[in-house]
């Protein structure tokens, strides 16, 4: 990775960090919950989704400061996703972002909480933040809502979950794994590129676009924290690697081997890149994040 680019990331998780605990409400919050949330909110971790909205918003020449209430939501939504994906019932994990999992510090019924809790915090937040924005119209604000409510339910995030459960131990079409990763991941990394641009006001055609390399970008993304599984070391993903075979999950380097996985990879970056090209954006901050998903270590 560039220094550049490592500076730029360095930068932006900063910035956000100081943003998440001050979205949270704490009157009123049992000590015991709080605690919970922000032991796995403030635990580090790379930040990406949030990372998206900032670097869209400003390949699309709007100041970043209008995406922050929208990116500390993204990262509350994905916080309670891991939390809730370590857990017994899921994937049993006991460790995340270096830490012992949030169950095995507060217990089960505490997790499941603190991820509801952060779930609902990010909806609410967004909503108190962009009430009476100066800059952002209120119809935007509701078509990114919208978009993040779809992209990380049913039909989104959760949907991609279970199927991902039910793929444990049975060998899946390659349909039905794409389906799981383009649901369970690649949804919330969509909805980061598409709320910016409803923030940004963009323009269908650019709409699109983002789309389209949110797709490939989430995609990669998955198929790149499969193979870090594989190929990665425990210490420094800051969660246990090996976990996918152990629970015998449906992956790509599982389903077609690591060669064809990584030639996926090189593919995805591909297009993501040529669908920024393709509106002026090729020489944005979205084209070196590209790399980065599948150059990344943990
Ligand atoms: C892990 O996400 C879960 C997936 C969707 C693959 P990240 O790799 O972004 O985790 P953090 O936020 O950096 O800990
Ligand atoms: C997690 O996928 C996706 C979500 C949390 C929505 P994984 O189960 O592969 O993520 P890790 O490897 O535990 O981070
Ligand atoms: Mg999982
Ligand atoms: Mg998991
Ligand atoms: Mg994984």
């Amino acid at each position: 990775m560039s220094q550049s680019l490592a500076a730029y990331l360095r930068d932006k998780a900063n910035l956000v960090e100081q943003h998440l605990l001050p979205a949270l409400e704490r009157e009123e919050v049992p000590v015991q919950l709080y605690e919970s949330m922000t032991y796995s909110l403030m635990a580090g971790g790379k930040r990406l989704r949030p990372i998206l909205v900032l670097a869209t918003l400003e390949s699309l020449d709007v100041p970043i400061e209008r995406g922050i209430p929208y990116a500390v939501a993204l990262e509350m939504i994905h916080t309670y996703s891991l939390i809730h994906d370590d857990l017994p019932a899921m994937d049993d994990d006991d460790l995340r972002r270096g830490k012992p999992t949030n169950h095995k510090v507060f217990g089960e019924a505490t997790a499941i909480l603190a991820g509801d809790a952060l779930l609902t915090r990010a909806f609410g937040s967004i909503a108190e933040a962009y009430l009476n924005h100066p800059e952002v119209k209120p119809e935007n604000v509701l078509r990114m809502i919208a978009e993040l409510g779809r992209r990380c339910g049913a039909a989104g995030m959760v949907g991609g979950q279970i199927a991902d459960m039910e793929g444990e131990g049975r060998q899946l079409q390659l349909e039905e794994l794409e389906y799981i990763h383009r649901h369970k991941t690649a949804d919330l990394l969509m909805a980061a590129l598409r709320g910016a641009a409803y923030l940004a006001e963009a323009p269908p055609h650019m709409l699109d676009a983002l789309t389209r390399y949110g797709l490939c970008i989430g995609l990669a993304f998955q198929i790149q924290d499969d193979i870090l599984d594989v190929e990665g070391d425990t210490a420094l993903l800051g969660k246990t690697a090996g976990s996918d075979q152990s629970r015998q999950k449906a992956t790509y380097p599982a389903l077609i081997g690591m060669e064809a996985s990584k030639a996926k990879l090189n593919q995805l970056i591909y297009e993501a890149k040529q669908a920024l090209t393709a509106v002026g954006l090729g020489d944005s901050i979205l084209a070196p994040l590209a790399d980065f998903i599948i150059q990344r270590r943990h």
